[in-house]
């Protein structure tokens, strides 16, 4: 039995400050009690670098840290050794791209989508402009879903990778990322999947899509900011040149300049990385599982159908994704602009991303530069759904303009 009354009290953020609705967890997630103890618990007790000292502290925060590779492990189900900790999606997506790009040339063709976020268009788009590569893109319906019948007809044999989010973060389309896997693996393609809106939503089974690469921010998820995680399958990543070159990721150098890098994982993570950030994953990931993924998932998509059912009737509002069954609900106030429209918001309480999302080509999809996201999470409610369809029904020009005088 889902009780998200209990799932509240976990979170300071909700006991401190009951009177925000936060629906802007597209952007971040408000962090239980345990996070922050685990971070807490770093600093206080055994604050100490990893994986250079022999002292009790060390290999204590050695352990801990060795300990949310498991455990991310076990929750998207791969082996120890294929996690690999960043700083955010964003720059798992960038080593993704530098390293794939070695092993392309002028011409190769890599599939993106209008939908796709800013980290994972814009690498691809620097490999377009420094070797020459194609950028082709994956065809979308209206809602942003990937359309499994015409994706087949894209590929041909220049077709190199395939990079593409699991759930979108403007429309929150949930792609066919399996079945499009099996496509792109029969074309001789890599597939690099962004699941930074799909973590901590839904359960992820990597060894089930059979994706070869896959990624996720730490904070998107209830767990603390600055720690990305990249996925890939093994003998890929030890096949992968690091972006970052440094100390920790190296096993030996000398004064010829001869260097030989450690094996995957460690090669990737140069430098002392985000300590207990990564610790207090351990904690993030525990407390979702904890819960259990299906019925985090399962509870979002009743309170996303809670909230279509009572926006659709506001003749005021323009929503974009109505259909998606999941996801964030993404709409714009006619004649409004979206940051006056979540201004005026702010002013009753309610926390929603505004603008163009970083998704800075879903307009040729959907034929709006900006728009309003409201992005629920495991601990919404419908009494917090209710006071905000009662708040946008009442936004018009005339309302948003006196916000400003
Ligand atoms: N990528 C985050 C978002 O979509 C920040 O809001």
């Amino acid at each position: 039995m889902y009780d998200v009354e209990k799932i509240r009290k976990d979170f300071p953020m909700i006991v401190n400050h009951p009177e925000l609705i936060y629906f802007d967890n597209g952007a971040t997630t408000y962090k239980p009690q345990c996070v922050i103890d685990a971070l807490t618990g770093f600093y206080n007790d055994y604050t100490s670098n990893v994986e250079r000292g022999e002292y009790a502290t060390a290999i204590r925060a050695d352990q801990a840290y060795a300990r949310t590779r498991d455990v991310i492990a076990k929750m998207i189900h791969c082996e120890t050794k294929e996690i690999v900790f960043l700083s955010n999606i964003t720059a798992v997506l960038n080593q993704i791209a530098y390293g794939l790009s070695k092993n392309l040339k002028k011409d190769d063709t890599i599939l993106i989508s209008y939908a796709e976020h800013a980290s994972n268009v814009l690498p691809w788009f620097r490999l377009k402009k420094e070797l020459g590569v194609n950028i082709r893109y994956i065809p979308l319906d209206k809602e942003g879903n990937v359309i499994l019948d015409e994706l087949e007809k894209i590929f041909d044999d220049s077709v190199k990778i395939v990079s593409l989010a699991y759930v979108t973060n403007v429309l929150g389309s949930i792609q066919p990322i399996k079945e499009m896997t099996e496509i792109a693996h029969r074309h001789n393609a890599l597939v690099a999947v962004d699941a930074a809106q799909a973590i901590g939503h839904l359960k992820i089974d990597v060894r089930d899509l059979d994706v070869d690469f896959l990624g996720f921010s730490s904070h998107k998820m209830c767990g603390p900011d600055g720690v990305g995680v990249l996925y890939g399958k093994y003998e890929l990543l030890q096949k992968m040149e690091p972006i970052f070159l440094g100390g920790g990721m190296n096993a030996r150098f000398d004064i010829d300049g001869n260097v030989i890098l450690k094996d995957a994982p460690e090669r990737f993570e140069a430098g002392t990385p985000h300590i207990e950030g990564v610790i207090g994953l351990t904690a993030a990931a525990e407390y979702l599982m904890n819960i259990g993924l299906d019925h985090i998932h399962a509870y979002e998509n009743e309170l996303r159908a809670y909230l279509i059912q009572k926006m659709l009737p506001l003749d005021n509002i323009e929503i974009y994704n109505p259909n998606n069954p999941s996801g964030p609900v993404s709409f714009n106030v006619k004649e409004v602009f979206a940051q006056d429209a979540a201004s005026y918001l702010s002013t009753r309480n309610i926390c929603v991303r505004s603008g163009n999302h970083c998704a800075k080509i879903l307009h040729n999809l959907i034929g709006v530069d900006q728009s309003i996201r409201a992005s629920l999470y495991l601990y919404n409610t419908k009494e917090e759904i209710d006071r905000f369809v009662e708040e946008v029904s009442k936004i018009t020009l005339e309302e948003t303009i006196s916000i400003f005088l």
